[in-house]
This record gives structure tokens, sequence and C-alpha cells, in this order.
């Protein structure tokens, strides 16, 4: 079987790292795919990354399925084109996507399936925006309703900057058009965890769980970045929750989007605040995180393909689905200036030892220029391993990423530290 990933980063990266070990699988294609893509699959280019962009490619090449990977194009229709032209493809349609493409059509969608989320309001006027605000007590936190790269969410500590930031958002200075609707939501606290599940529409399989870090600084401070390292390790959560969020978000989800008319393939993406009253979603995503992914495909122990094959086509098989026990750390690598002005051109050195010290190294924000490679973009890598206990995991990360450098490198030193912290450095086996 020919499989087509769509996209370019360190997701797509591991997507096909782990295509590349399906037995299903023949050959792994990219589009447009990235340097380190390069070293598992075929990178192609493309004239446009619009959906007809798409198919025309996957036609030409005889694609036999397609696997989505970041959510612009699922938002745009893809999987509707691909689909009405009898191609295979795997990933929400356009009107399902809207889970993550609208937070006022998610949080609607919540309210009335009954999945547990933050109290909001919804609208698209400032004086009402403004006015609404009574209803809250601060800290409060304003969401653009349209896709802002993570840019779209601020949490406002007063009332002046809550009424600063709907003023940002309607005037287009903040997030542009993905900011002329709001919602205006209940602040919650607790722990956050990323929570995936892979749909057929019918019925949803759950991958393991992991944590997201966002800030570019350690102890989740400074600006929101896109993910600075994520780890897995099946204790996050634990067997109770697990159970509550299958049932309350999860299933819950795909019968009512079923319901709806609106039925959901691919892969939903809770992020959850677990909080004193239990788990909450703050949002949907509807694909896989990044760098979860790195993360979560490293434990994968299965035929990625053939799974993912079989959901497109139908039926999710849970037999299909196996995760090894052991933890596993993603940490990223990111550019000078991150998440700001990002610098360009940096040369990367170090990939190899890296690697030679037992760690995969995803490729993100990286080129080939003059022969040589260098940075392109803020998140530039995701060095990734795994160990018997999170802690060897932590410590095997690390050890690859110290041989890896470029100018600017900026790290975060505490990926995972959260689950040591829960669990003791001397854990035990993950599912022991
Ligand atoms: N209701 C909330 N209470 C507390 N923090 C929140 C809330 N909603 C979002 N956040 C914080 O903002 C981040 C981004 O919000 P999210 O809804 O995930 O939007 P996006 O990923 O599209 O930027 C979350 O990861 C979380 O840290
Ligand atoms: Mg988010």
């Amino acid at each position: 079987m020919k499989v087509l990933v769509l996209g370019s980063g360190g997701r797509e990266h591991a997507i096909a790292w782990r295509l590349r070990q399906s037995p299903s699988v023949s050959q792994v294609y990219v589009a447009p795919g990235n340097p380190g893509c390069a070293g598992v699959a075929e990178c192609l280019t493309l004239d446009s990354t619009t959906p007809e962009g798409f198919l025309a490619l996957a036609r030409r090449t005889g694609i036999d399925l397609t696997v989505v990977g970041p959510e612009a194009p699922l938002v745009d229709g893809v999987v509707d084109l691909f689909v009405s032209k009898g191609l295979l493809i795997f990933g929400p349609a356009q009107t399902a996507a809207q889970l993550e493409g609208s937070k006022i059509f998610s949080k609607r969608f919540m309210e009335r399936a009954g999945i547990p989320t933050a109290r909001f309001i919804s609208t698209d006027d400032l004086s009402s925006a403004k006015e609404a605000l009574g209803q809250f007590t601060y800290p409060v936190v304003v969401k653009a309703d349209g896709l802002a790269a993570g840019k779209g969410v601020v949490i406002c500590p007063d009332r002046q900057t809550a009424e600063a930031t709907l003023d940002g958002m309607f005037s287009g200075a903040l997030v542009g058009a993905a900011g002329a609707k709001v919602v205006i939501e209940e602040y919650l606290t607790g722990e956050e965890v990323s929570f995936i599940g892979l749909s057929d529409g019918e019925r949803v399989l759950p991958l393991e769980p992991s944590q997201d870090h966002k800030t570019i600084n350690e102890n989740d401070e400074g600006p929101n970045t896109g993910g600075m390292g994520a780890y897995s390790d099946s204790r996050i959560i634990t067997a109770e929750q697990r159970e509550f969020i299958m049932r309350e978000v999860m299933d819950r989800t795909v019968q009512h989007m079923k319901a709806e008319g609106t039925p959901f393939k691919g892969f939903l993406y809770a992020g959850l605040m677990m909080t004193a009253r239990g788990p909450m979603v703050l949002e949907f995503n509807v694909r896989l995180g990044d760098p979860e992914t790195q993360a979560l495909l490293h434990r994968m122990d299965c035929d990625f393909g053939a799974l993912l094959y079989e959901a497109a086509r139908g039926q999710v098989r849970p037999e299909l689905l196996k995760f090894k026990a052991d933890p596993s750390v993603c940490v990223v690598l990111a550019a000078h200036g991150y998440p700001g002005k990002v610098r360009t051109g940096d040369a990367i050195s170090g990939i190899e030892q890296a690697e030679q010290t037992g760690a995969t190294v995803f490729h993100a924000g990286t080129k080939m220029a003059g022969g040589k490679l260098v940075t392109s973009g803020g998140r530039v890598l995701g060095v990734t391993r795994s160990g018997k206990t999170l802690q060897e995991a932590i410590d095997n990360t690390y050890r690859a990423c110290d041989q890896i450098s470029f100018d600017g490198m900026q790290i975060r030193r505490d990926i995972g530290r959260k689950g040591l912290k829960r669990w003791g450095p001397q854990t035990m086996k993950a599912g022991g």
C-alpha cells in the first residue's frame, strides 16, 4: 500500500517514520515534507496546498491511503474532496472539522451533548462581549473563534486586560479575521492532559495519554508556543479517569456527531483540564497533536498503516492498536527568537551523534541550504526516546539533546518533570 502524509512538521515526520515500519505499507510519501521526512519517505513537491492541489498529487502518484497531519487542509475540506472522487483518506470531513475550526461550534456542541467544559458565552459583537464580562470572575479566558495558530487564547487577569483583549480581537489587530467572533469562558485550574482517540465515525479507540509543555520557559513560565516538548506515560491518568474520559468525552462526542449528521472520522484530540470537578474539555483538535505525536508514535507497537487503512474504510479494529509500556519523551529544540520573530539559517550539527545514542530526531523547522542542514522555523527538531521508567526516558532523551547544537538553540530542561513530581523519581514501570 502506498501512503501519502500531508504536512511538513515534526508530527508528519513521526507519522511517516512509523508508517515506514508498517508491514502493510510499501511506500511512504510526504507532501511537502522536510529534510527529516526525506530520510524515511519520498517528499513530493506541491503546486498548492489547497484540497485540489493535494488531490492532483495523490492521483498522479497512485496513492492508496492519505493521512492528514495539520488542521488547515481538514478545515478547507480536503477529506470531502478526496471522498467525492473515490480516494481513501483518514481525517474528518469539513463539517466535523469545525470542532477545531470554530471554538463557538465546539463549545455549543459540547453544551448540546453534555460534555464537561468551562461555562462560556459567545458573541460577534464588541459591546455585548464587554457587557458579558460581568458574568465572570477573574482571571477570565478570551478565545478567538477561528484558527489562530495557537495565538487566539488570552488569559486575562483583570477587567482592563479583558477589555483591551476584546478590542484587539474585534479590530483584527490580534489574530485577524479569526477574532471577529469570540468565546469568553470561565478560567479552570488543574493539570492539562492531551487525550487522543482514533475514530471511524461510530466508535473510538483511545491512544495513550500525554502531556504537552506549552510555554517557552521552564516551570510553565513565559509566552505560549506550539509546544516545547511532550511525554507519554500510561499513568498520567488513572483507570477511573480514563474510563470517565472515554465515556463522557470521546464516546459522547462520536455518538452525538453521528446523531447530528456530521460523523467524526479521524483523530479526535481532547485538550483536557483535570479539575477538582473532574476532567473538563478546554478544546478539541481534529488531528494528532504536535509534539505529542512524536512521543506517542515512538511508543506505538503495531502496524500503524493497517490501523489507519481499516479506520479510513469505516472500521476501527481494536486488535490492531498496541503500545509499548515504556514511557517516552520528546524534547523540542527551538530557534533563536521563538515564539517571537524567529531567526533562520543557523547551521545544525550533531543529529547523527544524537541518533547514535539511541534517540530518534524528528525534523520540523529544518531545510537544506548549500548542502548543509540549517534552521528554517521556530520549532526545529524533536528529540525523542523512551526508557524503562519515565526518569530513564528523560535522561536518555536529554543525553541525545546534548549532542545537538545550533546558534540560538532554546531548550526546556524540565520536560516530563510533572510526571516525576507526581510519581517520584524511583517510579515503577508504566502499567506495572
Ligand atoms: N478555560 C480555561 N481555563 C484555563 N486555561 C485555559 C482555558 N482555556 C484555555 N486555557 C489555556 O490556554 C491554552 C490554549 O487554549 P486552547 O483552548 O487549547 O486553544 P488553542 O490551542 O487553539 O490555542 C490551553 O492549553 C490552556 O493552557
Ligand atoms: Mg490547545
